[in-house]
């Protein structure tokens, strides 16, 4: 990582006294600082002299500054726009793609762009504002964004965030406006009416900071989350190649288990997938969960700062996300050693039964609900058949009871795309309370989380978890499991397992 500060400038701070520290000198102390004049520290200190200046503005060749967008995302964003167009005619309406948080001090996270603005444009253009302005029969777009700096611009040496010698070639109006099909304009330039509907991600910092007092649009966030739950045949290539990089993710991570046993523990599983998913699609939809053994019933370990257990179960939960921001959610659960012990595979063997059920249960025309009313019920029946509820499987299964949950508390699916859970700000009547419709996209994942530290369970339960995960399309005919290269039966998972070798 390149230091912002240039050591040899004349107003550089003694390490003793730390940059943007504001409090004042120490009256005692020999040599009194004088207070930085304003403390941003995003921004470098320059070398300020005239020389240093007039030589740096000048003498750069060009660069190759073609905007990374993928292949038919620009198309389909105009097609998404032309939805958006159709739910809200005569207003106006404009969607932000934020900016990179920061993580520590000057240095940034990398940049993930807004879910809405990026099924609208098709790229992720950082502090960038997609306008739709109403036309008589519909919309014109203009995407609003900075422009870089540039040689011959003193931005171009001298700002750490957009200029080119510190970042890198960076797309402008020109190119964008040639990869995208949209006319763009200059951030600067953007002067919302107060009637405008605000969506996206606004920034609290940069260009587009002005509007982050603006109230942002439930109907807006709610309209789209609506219209992305149905994926073209683009978005739906998109996510089967994220599945496809995420099945290929988990055979390169099971490979790597006897290293994790002996050297590395769960980080070393997370980090072999999560290099798997950056390099072979933009990176990890979320967090990668790796769980072994007692760490398997934690529903959201993504610590992973355990050991990996050789007699253990592993629980992988995975998934790779493209460039156009689509991605997978695929989950496996895995005996280390290769070979499911007895009470391991009966508990995989039950979670298996839910999800066939599961699975059953996706289609067109048939209740979002039907699948989770299906997976509990094999789950709660084979509970109550190994004595673990305190209660008949009819009164477990009505509304009052539910005590099967005990041992699955989260969801048994949800909408996926590219938010890996999709479609979130839907309302209840067009999503929970919905029928499937071909072109829906979504998970099935029963799982059973049997706690180490719960005191109703057997201890040869204590601590297994099993989750087994698939992504969905619903078609006109029912439904294809994308990620279905993946085995889901023990049998079937020991010999995908003694395969990779
Ligand atoms: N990995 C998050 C989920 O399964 O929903
Ligand atoms: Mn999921
Ligand atoms: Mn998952």
């Amino acid at each position: 990582m390149t230091d912002t500060d240039q050591g040899a400038a004349p107003t550089t701070a003694p390490s003793s006294a730390p940059a943007g520290d504001a409090r004042p000198a120490e009256a005692s102390s020999p040599r009194s600082m004088p207070e930085p004049a304003e403390p941003d520290p995003r921004m470098p200190r320059l070398a300020n002299s005239p020389g240093f200046r007039d030589w740096m503005l000048q003498g750069w060749g060009d660069a190759d500054r073609t905007p990374t967008v993928p292949a038919g995302a620009a198309e389909a964003g105009a097609r998404h726009r032309e939805r958006l167009s159709g739910a809200f005619p005569g207003r106006l309406i404009a969607v932000a793609a934020g900016r990179a948080p920061m993580r520590v001090n000057d240095n940034a996270h990398e940049f993930r762009a807004d879910s809405d603005f990026l099924w609208l444009v098709g790229a992720a253009v950082e502090d960038a504002v997609l306008v739709l302005e109403p036309t008589g029969g519909g919309h014109d777009a203009t995407l609003y964004l900075p422009a870089p700096f540039r040689p011959g611009d003193e931005g171009f040496f001298a700002d750490p965030l957009r200029g080119e010698l510190w970042v890198g070639p960076m797309p402008g109006l020109a190119e964008y406006a040639e990869a995208l099909g949209l006319r763009t304009r200059r951030i600067e330039e953007l002067d919302l009416p107060g009637d405008a509907l605000l969506g996206g991600t606004v920034p609290t910092a940069g260009p587009a900071a002005a509007l982050a007092t603006r109230p942002r649009s439930g109907e807006l966030a709610q309209v789209l989350a609506e219209l992305r739950m149905i994926k073209d045949a683009w978005e739906l290539a998109e996510l089967r190649a994220a599945v496809d990089t995420t099945v290929d993710g988990f055979a390169a991570t099971a490979l790597e288990i006897p290293r994790a046993v002996s050297l590395g523990g769960e980080r070393w599983l997370q980090g072999t997938f999560d290099r798997h998913a950056r390099t072979f699609a933009a990176g990890v939809g979320y967090a990668s969960i790796v769980g072994s053994g007692a760490h398997a019933p934690i529903l959201h370990w993504v610590r992973a700062e355990g050991e990996v257990d050789p007699e253990a179960l592993l629980l992988l939960d995975l998934g790779a996300e493209r460039r156009s921001g689509y991605t997978a959610d695929v989950t496996r659960t895995l005996p280390a050693s290769g070979r499911f012990s007895t009470v391991q595979r009966e508990v995989h063997d039950l979670v298996e039964a839910s999800h066939r059920a599961g699975l059953a249960a996706v289609g067109p025309g048939r209740d979002w609900a039907d699948f989770h009313t299906a997976c509990m019920e094999v789950l709660a029946r084979g509970l109550a058949d190994w004595g673990l509820l305190p209660v008949s499987v009819d009164e477990a299964l009505s509304p009052e009871g539910q005590q099967h949950r005990r041992f699955i508390v989260c969801g048994v699916g949800h909408h996926l795309g590219i938010d890996v859970h999709d479609c979130s700000s839907a309302s209840h009547a067009a999503y929970q309370g919905a029928k499937m419709q071909p072109g829906m996209a979504l998970t099935v994942e029963p799982g059973l989380y049997f706690h180490a530290f719960d005191e109703t369970l057997p201890p040869e339960l204590r601590g297994i978890g099993v989750r087994l995960e698939d992504d969905l399309v619903v078609t006109e005919q029912g439904a294809d499991v994308i990620s279905a290269a993946l085995p889901i039966e023990a049998a079937g998972i020991e010999a995908w397992m003694a395969g990779l070798r």
